[in-house]
């Protein structure tokens, strides 16, 4: 039977009764056992019918509730309420409809429930219990959804915490690798450092070493025995040489309060010291070196001292000149068998020409200063002086290149180093004392000068410089007019004609002739070699002052 028909069966059995219970109790009459029957069957009827009313309220309830999503909430309560009803004794319900609802028939209220619930069709099922277990299955599916959403949302949360973990431990991991870089760029910053400073230690180092090295070369006077280079000269040279005259004057010496003497060195063969050195230089050649050709620059005293040597020693020997030199100086070598050859008008760059052309053909070359034979050959000067001189105090030594100076104070301080040493240069060519102040040698021009013997340049590494730089004591400095001076005097008090550069000492004691009051002085007179020329020039000015 479908819900349909058994609503219809309910209906009319419910007429029925209907009908016949009014009849009875507006009656009120004893009940007969066949009537008995009926009233039990009645009640029966009843019981059922309210269980059916029952059934279709709570159906037609969850009917609403589904059909109305406004109280879904609600469902359970109402379910749950539905089921208390069930339960409940039928004298309650009656009463409760009494005092609460207008009071309704049966039928009345099957057809109110019926208005409010549409008729469930064949498809729906039309079962009670059916929609209770969708309601269930639907509820349970909810939960469960809600339960998977909240697992995907706590799913998504956890995701997304892990991504944020994830990208912190690779901003950390960014942020250490950042540290690490820094630190090796720290270490390496460090490092480079390290090594940097290292090398500028050993760079230094190795300068200081060189300085030392340098030192070393360039002051080879620690090794060497001036002393003895001279006493060696002494010997190899003395019967080539004139001992010059220490002669005292008496003019100078009451000049300058005290006793100078005059190394007469304008006297020496050749008419300079330079023989002195040269013939030294010659005389230690060696057997195969006297065989070779020996070349040299130089149109002054040192040419004239060598064109001697080279004659008197069987020697071969070549000159190189500046192109400007005078004829007096070359006829004057053109008695000595030497070749005389001219280059540039320099007296450095013919000088530098003439050691290439010894490098070239394998000559020979001999040097004007810088060499220590050169030097020892000098430094007889000393010993003759030291015979000649009881007390020698100070002397006073004509400088060019340092040769002849190096070679006298080399000597002489070796014996007494009180001596003093006193080297006497031109303003106008004061190129070693300028050096000497300076620490190195110095390129510098010099000025035209009456002491045309000793201008000029000197050599770098000159083994000259670093023993004036040790053995002089000081330097005077003249001028022109103060040469011209000295030479004009040595010509009027001592009746001998000396050139510029052996007039440097006589010059340079007159101007500083109070600080050897009392001494014993010695003032090495170089050279004579004096033009015609100069000669009037110095004696016109003299007589030009005495007009
Ligand atoms: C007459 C004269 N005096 C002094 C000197 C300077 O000698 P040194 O170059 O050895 O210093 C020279 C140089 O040639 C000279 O000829």
């Amino acid at each position: 039977m479908n819900k349909k028909d058994y609503s219809d069966v309910c209906k009319k059995h419910l007429q029925d009764n209907d009908e016949k219970d009014t009849s009875i109790h507006d009656e009120e009459e004893p009940i007969e056992p066949d009537e008995q029957d009926q009233l039990e069957m009645q009640e029966e009827e009843e019981e059922e019918k309210e269980e059916w009313e029952e059934e279709e309220e709570e159906e037609e309830e969850e009917k609403g509730l589904n059909h109305d999503d406004s109280v879904k909430d609600h469902k359970p309560e109402i379910a749950e309420g539905g089921k208390e009803r069930a339960g409940e004794k039928k004298e309650d319900r009656e009463q409760e409809q009494k005092s609460e609802e207008p009071i309704l028939t049966a039928p009345e209220t099957v057809k109110v429930v019926h208005e409010q619930v549409p008729e469930p069709t064949e498809q729906e099922g039309g079962v009670a219990e059916h929609g209770q277990e969708q309601n269930q299955e639907a509820q349970i599916e909810r939960r469960e959804e809600k339960e998977e959403d909240r697992q995907v949302k706590e799913d998504e949360e956890k995701e997304r915490e892990e991504e944020e973990e994830e990208k912190l431990s690779i901003v950390h991991e960014q942020e250490v690798e950042e540290v690490k870089k820094v630190d090796v760029i720290d270490r390496k910053v460090i490092e480079k450092d390290v090594i940097e400073r290292s090398i500028k230690e050993r760079k230094e180092e190795k300068i200081e070493e060189k300085i030392e090295e340098k030192a070393e070369e360039s002051d080879p006077i620690e090794n060497i025995d001036l002393k003895k280079e001279v006493e060696r000269a002494e010997k190899t040279i003395r019967k080539h040489i004139r001992e010059t005259p220490a002669d005292h004057s008496p003019f100078f010496s009451r000049e300058g309060d005290c006793n100078v003497y005059l190394k007469l060195e304008n006297l020496q063969l050749t008419g300079s010291f330079k023989l002195r050195g040269t013939m030294n230089k010659l005389l230690s050649l060696s057997k195969k070196e006297k065989k070779t050709i020996l070349i040299t620059a130089s149109s002054g005293n040192h040419g004239a001292a060598f064109a001697y040597g080279v004659k008197k020693l069987g020697l071969r020997g070549i000159i190189y000149l500046p192109g400007h030199t005078s004829q007096a100086k070359v006829d004057a070598l053109k008695y000595y068998d030497v070749v005389l050859k001219f280059f540039g008008t320099d007296c450095v760059k013919t000088e530098e020409h003439a050691i290439k052309e010894a490098v070239k053909n394998s000559f020979k070359y001999i040097p004007p200063y810088n060499d220590l034979k050169i030097i020892g050959g000098h430094g007889t000067i000393g010993i003759e002086l030291k015979r000649q001189v009881e007390r020698i105090d100070a002397v006073l030594v004509p400088v060019g290149g340092g040769g002849l100076i190096s070679g006298v104070a080399g000597y002489l301080k070796s014996l007494d180093e009180k001596i003093e040493i006193i080297g006497c240069q031109p303003k106008n060519s004061a190129v070693m004392y300028e050096s000497i102040k300076a620490g190195k040698i110095l390129e510098m021009e010099s000025l035209p000068t009456l002491s045309d013997g000793s201008a000029g340049g000197i050599e770098q590494g000159a083994i000259t410089f670093n023993i004036c730089k040790k053995y002089v004591d000081n330097f005077i400095l003249v001028s022109e007019e103060e040469i011209k001076e000295a030479m004009k005097l040595i010509l009027e008090k001592h009746f001998m004609l000396i050139e510029g550069a052996g007039a440097l000492s006589v010059a340079s004691f007159l101007k500083a002739k109070e600080r050897f009051k009392g001494k014993n002085v010695v003032l090495i007179i170089s050279g004579s070699k004096l033009t015609l020329d100069t000669l009037r020039d110095v004696i016109s000015s003299g007589a030009q002052e005495n007009a």
